[in-house]
């Protein structure tokens, strides 16, 4: 089966909700990638800046301490070894050089956390491009050392003073701009959300992560793994890492949802406690209310505390492909800690979910092969991670 179909569908979700004046945007926007990908010139250039600017390929690291605390054989892939710290500058590269391909001289972006907001500022400052980033007001107050780095990097931060002034109001802010600037334009998205064809160009641009990690495990142990596992906020460096080894059905596929304050709290999870339903122009399972109204969501990573979740992944939900279990941010910190203190590497906190859950896939399954995702570093975090340990 293709995924998605031409429609931009994964089985019954994904698609393309959006006004008529968004779609010519979108159908612009698609032909595009899809010139763009036949277009060998393109894709070398991509290549290059992957190997040489964002620092690809990432090493696929064997834990060697964590794995002997677990009784599993634990690799992690490296991605908090690139360039800006985090996956997101793959997609970020890779889409700015589509807006070069299309001849567009301004980029916008959405950004909840900051991260992406870096990637994008980092990659617009490099090809050249005017750039402007929406934020959420919260957000803006809370990450205010990467809303400096943004600026320094040349963006332009614009401050969003509407709804719950966060990620999905900066989101909105981003697709009015959009409609009225497509001539000159391109907005670029920072996870596998959003209408189609967004979700298919994000995980495939992020696939990197999955092709190599496959690769290497073969050269490695000369076997593929038992399990993947990663965490899931939008859902692109779980998709990045899963989408290549998709047809091999014995490894087994684990997304890791913030579940913040625990499994009594309604406002985290959108896979695992969220309702399918039309957001920011696909369809999805989304955190909403009983009246249909997208509810905000909670996570000490602040690139997890998105009320909706990638049409891929809820495919992957309904079909079995993958697992989909939750971390509440006090296992997160755990996880934060252990790695540090172990390891060595101080991960981000997105990516602490993920390790976290080791935890409790490990005593039913010692001597297995496991490739975490470590899709972030932590020096985004210490600050939040300081109120919240102390110097415990
Ligand atoms: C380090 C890191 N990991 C994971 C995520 C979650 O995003 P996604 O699910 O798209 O990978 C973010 C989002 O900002 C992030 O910064």
């Amino acid at each position: 089966m293709k995924l998605p179909d031409k429609r931009g569908y994964y089985g019954s979700f994904g698609g393309k909700f959006v006004p008529e004046t968004l779609s010519f945007c979108l159908n612009e926007l698609e032909s595009a990638y899809r010139t763009a990908l036949k277009d060998k010139q393109f894709k070398k250039k991509v290549s290059a800046l992957l190997i040489e600017y964002a620092n690809r390929p990432t090493p696929l690291y064997y834990a060697e301490k964590l794995s002997s605390k677990f009784g599993m054989r634990i690799y992690l892939k490296r991605e908090d070894l690139l360039h800006t710290g985090a996956h997101k500058i793959n997609n970020a590269l890779a889409q700015a050089m589509l807006a070069k391909f299309m001849k567009k001289p301004r980029i916008i972006a959405e950004t909840g956390a900051g991260q992406h907001g870096v990637a994008v500022a980092t990659a617009a400052g490099l090809l050249g491009f005017k750039c402007d980033i929406y934020m959420g007001a919260a957000d803006v107050s809370r990450q205010s050392m990467n809303v400096f780095r943004m600026k320094v990097l040349g963006a332009n931060v614009i401050s969003v003073n509407t709804g719950s002034k966060t990620l999905k109001d900066a989101c909105n802010q981003a697709i009015r701009d959009w409609v009225s600037s497509v001539d000159n334009t391109y907005y670029l998205i920072g996870s596998t959300i959003g209408p189609h064809p967004y979700p298919e160009m994000v995980r495939n641009f992020q696939s990197v992560i999955g092709i190599e990690a496959r690769k290497q495990i073969l050269q490695i142990r000369g076997r593929l793994p038992d399990f993947l596992v990663a965490c899931v906020g939008g859902g692109s460096n779980a998709i990045g890492l899963f989408y290549p080894f998709y047809k091999d059905s014995k490894v087994k596929f684990i997304g890791v949802e913030a579940a913040g304050l625990g499994l009594m709290s309604d406002n985290s999870a959108s896979l695992a406690k969220g309702r399918v339903g039309v957001f920011q122009g696909a369809k999805s399972f989304l955190l909403q209310d009983c009246f249909g109204q997208v509810k905000e969501a909670h996570s000490v990573a602040p690139g997890l505390d998105y009320p909706g979740v990638g049409p891929e992944h809820s495919f992957y939900k309904e079909t079995k492909r993958a697992e989909y279990v939750t971390i509440d941010d006090k296992e997160a910190l755990w996880g934060f800690k252990t790695l540090s203190e172990i390891e060595g590497i101080i991960p981000a906190l997105e990516s602490s979910h993920a390790i976290a859950y080791l935890k409790r896939l490990a005593p039913l399954n010692r001597g297995k092969t496991v490739i975490v995702c470590l899709s972030g570093r932590g020096d985004k975090d210490l600050n939040i991670v300081m109120e919240q340990l102390g110097d415990k």
